[in-house]
């Protein structure tokens, strides 16, 4: 997890890192710092435990002069607690001449470190990271070039890292090396930038170089060189960011997350954009790479995912199997991983991922791609290791999403899930061509009702507010409301740290039902009445029996529902929509009501404790 970002040109080193670090704080708040040196001058060095600001607040206490070049870093404590000594950057060599930063697990630390105390290396943090500092230093004392000592190092280390390094003695380059963890170049005119994504460098820069595995950068104001560790130059492929830099600041909005919730019809308008025309038809021509063949030999879909996007692949896994008769499984990442599952060149892997970074995602992906599967990712941040590594992918275009608790990449996540399911259905001559271009165009009118729902959320926020005693709420859901259901409960948790769980209202009276009792509140999604084999009689059945036994019930509910109004103490409506596409419109409330609630505690809804965005550990 952790947040690095390099920069060497002629704008204030400063200003640059510490807005990226701004950028990237989300990837984990622990403890932040940056290194400059100052032209002719030494190598200084901030760092504080805790958010950017206590940096920021350090640096106007102790000054830093006027530099061209630096590293900075956010924190997602691993090894060693979040203190100031603990922070990044560390120094290396007995001058502290070198200045490092890490974003990993280096898994042979202790070992490394045991030959460094031996050689009388004293170290002055618990991390893991500190030994690289160190070995590096020594190597350059001992080689005299610090590329060559650095690659000589990097291949010692074992496990994830991206690690930078500047070095008093060369004070014109920034070294950066990449293994499992991420690393893009940002280009200028002029100056060059350095970032765990795009985000990093986005108000700078839109063009982009995406590290690979196991390469190392020499990056100077006016030139970069890729090398693989073993020193084979690599010729490095430019791609122009599609994000807007405006996109990754807060605006006049309170927080990133009432924003971003905010953003939502853009997304989901632009995770459409160029994929359905007008007659509803689908075009993916991001996975032109699956020949008509291929899709016709899809036995099985696994969708892996970890966390909010894990739900939108419960929800895309009803539409990909009723409108293609593709069975689809869906498996938390780091459970498929290590359970020996039974995957064939027949089976199409999708990965979902915001990020694109999360370990767990990737660890899945590149064993399904070792058992001969085929890779498909769903993804948010261009240039991230899982669309590298994937054989095709259908980027969604939510723009940065910087609040940690994910709203608009997973609406448009399940956007995306949608369009797959249609193209599949088609490809498999499942859906007839009216039926595919009917649903089609059902699906291009969301946009335009998410941004009703987003103009009608006073009730849920209100709720949100007055309900900031609550010590356990409830989420039920049935069919494409299940996942909603569990999706509500994980806003709940993450932002306002209290006791929350979705369940299948089905499921309810085999043993969740126990948890009610007087005075309990219960949010159920209520499917749409219209469809002839509706779930609505049953779920009305489910609220009454959760009512008879003291369940307060808030119902999200479609528009012109009157009948759940009798059984519920608020309604909460969305406007009418194919039952199907619903989830994009019935999480929103969900998300409000999380933030309303966590804002009353008086809460971080941006950066919730213990947690981080994109978690690059397993
Ligand atoms: C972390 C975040 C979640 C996110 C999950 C998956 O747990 O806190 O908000 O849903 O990772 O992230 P990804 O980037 O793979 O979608």
């Amino acid at each position: 997890m952790c947040g690095i970002v390099g920069y060497v040109g002629p704008k204030s080193s400063l200003e640059v890192l510490l807005g990226g670090l701004r950028r990237l704080e989300y990837r984990g708040y622990d403890s932040a710092g940056v290194s400059i040196i100052a032209p002719g001058g030494q190598l200084e060095t901030r760092k504080k435990a805790g958010k950017l600001d206590n940096l920021i607040a350090e640096i106007t206490s102790h000054p830093l002069p006027i530099a061209n070049i630096g590293i900075g870093h956010t924190r997602w404590a691993t090894h060693g607690a979040p203190t100031d000594g603990n922070a990044h950057p560390h120094l290396g060599g007995p001058t502290s001449k070198l200045s490092l930063i890490h974003n990993g697990i280096i898994e042979n630390f202790s070992e490394l470190k045991a030959e460094l105390l031996a050689l009388g290396t004293k170290f002055n943090s618990e991390t893991d990271s500190e030994v690289a500092a160190h070995l590096i230093a020594r190597e350059f004392d001992k080689t005299g070039d610090l590329p060559t000592a650095f690659a000589n190092v990097v291949q010692r280390l074992h496990g994830a890292f991206t690690i930078l390094v500047i070095h008093e003695d060369q004070p014109d380059v920034v070294l950066a090396a990449r293994r499992n963890a991420p690393l893009v170049i940002g280009l200028g005119d002029g100056e060059n930038f350095l970032g765990s994504d795009v985000a990093a460098f986005v108000e700078h820069t839109k063009r982009a170089i995406s590290v690979g595995q196991d390469e190392i950068v020499i990056l100077r104001a006016d030139s970069i060189e890729i090398r693989t560790f073993d020193g084979v130059p690599v010729i490095p492929v430019e791609f122009t960011v599609d994000w807007d830099a405006s996109a990754a600041s807060k605006g006049g909005w309170s927080s990133f997350m009432a924003k971003e919730i905010a953003d939502q019809p853009q997304a989901v308008a632009d995770t459409l954009m160029g994929r359905l025309n007008s007659d509803g038809s689908v075009r993916l021509s991001e996975i032109d790479g699956l020949s008509a063949d291929d899709i016709l030999n899809i036995d099985r879909i696994i969708m892996v995912a970890c966390g909010t996007a894990s739900y939108a692949c419960d929800v895309a896994k009803y539409a990909i199997e009723k409108y293609s008769r593709i069975p689809v499984q869906v498996e938390l990442s780091h459970e498929f991983r290590y359970r020996d599952p039974i995957v064939t060149k027949n089976t199409l892997i999708v990965a979902v991922s915001q990020s694109g970074e999360t370990m767990d995602t990737l660890m899945a992906t590149r064993y399904a791609k070792e058992q001969g599967a085929k890779v498909l990712a769903i993804c948010n941040t261009q240039g991230a290791t899982l669309a590298r590594e994937s054989d095709a992918v259908i980027y969604t275009h939510a723009g940065p999403e910087v609040a940690v608790a994910s709203t608009k990449a997973l609406t448009a996540q399940i956007t995306a899930g949608f369009l797959l399911a249609l193209f599949l259905g088609a490809g498999r001559k499942q859906l007839a061509t009216d039926e595919l271009h009917g649903l089609g165009r059902q699906l291009l009118k969301m946009p335009a009702l998410v941004t009703e729902v987003i103009n009608n959320l006073d009730l849920a926020r209100q709720l949100g507010k007055d309900m900031a005693n609550a010590k356990s709420v409830l989420f039920l859901g049935r069919n494409v409301g299940f996942p909603i259901a569990m999706e509500g409960a994980l806003k709940l948790k993450e932002l306002a740290y209290i006791h929350a769980e979705g369940f299948a209202a089905g499921e309810l009276k085999h043993g969740p039902i126990a948890l009610i009792e007087e005075g309990q509140p219960v949010i159920v999604i209520v499917p749409s009445q219209r469809d002839a084999d509706s779930l609505h009689p049953k779920v009305i059945s489910n609220i009454q029996e959760i009512r008879a036994r003291g369940a307060k019930v808030i119902a999200v509910a479609e528009a012109g529902d009157t009948e759940v109004a009798q059984y519920a103490e608020h309604v909460i409506y969305v406007p009418k929509s194919q039952s199907m596409f619903a989830p994009i419109l019935t999480v929103i409330p969900l998300q409000v009501f999380a933030l309303e609630l966590s804002t009353a505690k008086g809460l971080d809804v941006d950066q919730p404790r213990n947690l981080a965005k994109s978690v690059t550990v397993e």
